[in-house]
């Protein structure tokens, strides 16, 4: 409605004051004049407070963190500043790559402006890179989104301005050829148009954004791992993450709520390729803006769909503590590729909505028995040193032991237990290698605790069953030390 009505004939002047008269996008309770901007505007007409007036920079943000809500009840020149730097970051532990960023981060910083603003945006190329840049904002209407206008090589600056004028969440990538490979290299970051009005209030507000990555290794394959295009041309990535790494929001880095408190993400999807079913496991989104549009057109959804290029506003309330896992739902890139993101919420139970576990007991039809999951690999060609066993031991951990024991290795209360100070298991090497080869089932008391969870035998290699053990051993204050290939070798026995 609002692209009708400004591409029609009308002066700019006219335009701006009917997408300001238009209907509040947002479906927020406020009105224009209850709005709680600055008292100059009474007695303006609307035609003097849909003009630009003023001048501001831009608050830029680093993921996940977002720009504070405005308060201006009118647009005024706003001053957009980024720059580009390709630099050597963190993809996964022990992983690293050659990232191509807005700003030093990926996904780029949140820009938040607000619609009928006119926005000067200043992009420079620092001098140590290697590439040309530019940038192509979906919040611009006009050639290239900004592209064609913002090329920018090396060691220069450029500039253009443009007057957002449709309200929504956007994305903003760089453009320039190949443009898969430099949005696959990190180019990409979410611009948010705020309605004249702003957004209905809410307690916190996150910035979230999933990409895929495209390496020569395979997932976990450590070092500085280079950009395969054969397996983005196939749309093969070997890491599917939010925020530009595996890991960039769990354990210390979560996001945070507290119970009763509302939470608003601003998602995004850089792609390059992949559509993200993007869910919150143990929550529903009370509002969905599918899209990112300036509408909330969905409530009470499960999982919404977010395309590459496109983002979307979700909102829900907190109503019981725990950790809450935002995942990509095609679940084998959540669990598999590093498309698990944490929100921790803090605050007391409330049994009345969820009574965690009321009963427990075994349960063994015919047949039943310890299940055999995963198949073993090669043994690497060479023996590893310990800090590489270690190393090896802690992506092999992510995989197939984090979902129980958890990553912090303390375990579920009387389901999975701590590996972490474990007296069960620093008592003997063997106790842990016998585990991982041949499961376990049945009551085991652990620190005093008893616990009834069931153990699958973990086909792995003697080298994995190694790794992952003096991982183990070599974490969360246990008490170090290493176990060897050798010693699973003579459990098999
Ligand atoms: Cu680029």
């Amino acid at each position: 409605m609002h692209a009708k009505l400004i591409r029609s004939p009308l002066s700019l002047a006219g335009a701006l004051v009917l997408a300001a008269l238009a209907f509040n996008p947002w479906g927020c309770g406020r009105t224009q004049d209850a709005d709680s901007g600055d008292r100059a505007d009474w007695g303006l007409s609307l035609a003097e407070r849909a003009a630009p007036r003023g001048e501001e920079a831009a608050i830029l943000t680093r993921a996940p963190q977002v720009p504070p809500p405005l308060t201006r009840s009118h647009p005024t020149h706003v001053v957009v500043k980024l720059d580009v730097r390709e630099q050597v970051g963190r993809l996964a532990e022990g992983v690293e790559y050659t990232f191509w960023t807005f700003g030093g981060s990926v996904p780029g910083p949140f820009i938040r402006v607000r619609q009928n603003d006119v926005v000067e945006f200043h992009l420079s190329n620092h001098p140590d890179n290697k590439m040309p840049h530019n940038i192509d904002l979906h919040a611009v209407t006009g050639p290239g989104g900004g592209a064609t206008s913002s090329f920018t090589a090396p060691g220069k600056s450029t500039q253009f301005t443009f007057t957002a004028l449709n309200a929504g969440l956007f994305v903003y990538h760089c453009a320039t050829a190949p443009v898969g490979m430099h949005i696959a290299n990190g180019m990409y970051g979410l611009i948010l148009i705020e309605p004249p009005d702003g957004l209905p209030p809410v307690d916190r507000e996150y910035y979230v954004m999933q990409s895929e990555f495209y390496t020569v290794g395979g997932y976990g394959e450590s070092g500085l791992q280079s950009f395969d295009m054969g397996k983005a041309l196939r749309e093969e990535p070997d890491y599917v993450v939010f925020n530009g790494a595996v890991g960039a929001l769990a354990d210390t880095r979560a996001l945070h709520a507290e119970r009763g408190e509302t939470v608003r993400l601003f998602v995004g999807n850089g792609g390059p390729n992949l559509i993200s079913s993007f869910h919150v496991i143990g929550e529903i989104f009370d509002l969905v803006h599918g899209e990112g549009g300036s509408e909330a057109n969905q409530r009470n959804v499960q999982t919404t769909l977010v395309p590459a290029g496109g983002a979307a506003i979700v909102e829900f309330k907190v109503d019981v503590p725990g950790t809450f896992l935002l995942v990509d739902h095609s679940i084998f890139r959540a669990f598999n590729k590093g498309a698990l993101a944490m929100l921790t919420v803090g605050g007391e139970e409330d049994a009345t909505i969820y009574s965690g576990q009321q009963a427990e007991g075994i349960y063994l039809p015919e047949g039943g028995a310890v299940q055999a999951i995963a198949g073993p690999r090669a043994a690497p060609a060479r023996a590893l040193s310990l800090a590489e066993r270690v190393a090896a031991g802690g992506r092999i951990y992510e995989q197939n032991c984090a979902a129980c024991h958890q990553l912090t290795g303390q375990g579920i209360p009387g389901a999975f237990p701590p590996l972490a100070g474990s007296d069960y298991l620093l008592a003997d090497k063997k106790r842990g290698i016998q585990a991982i080869l041949h499961g376990l089932q049945g009551e085991l008391v652990v620190n005093g605790r008893t616990y009834t969870g069931v153990m699958p035998a973990l086909q792995l290699s003697d080298e994995e069953i190694a790794s992952v053990l003096s991982y183990v051993l070599n974490s969360w204050g246990n008490q170090g030390g290493s176990v060897e290939p050798q010693q699973v070798r003579e459990q098999r026995r």
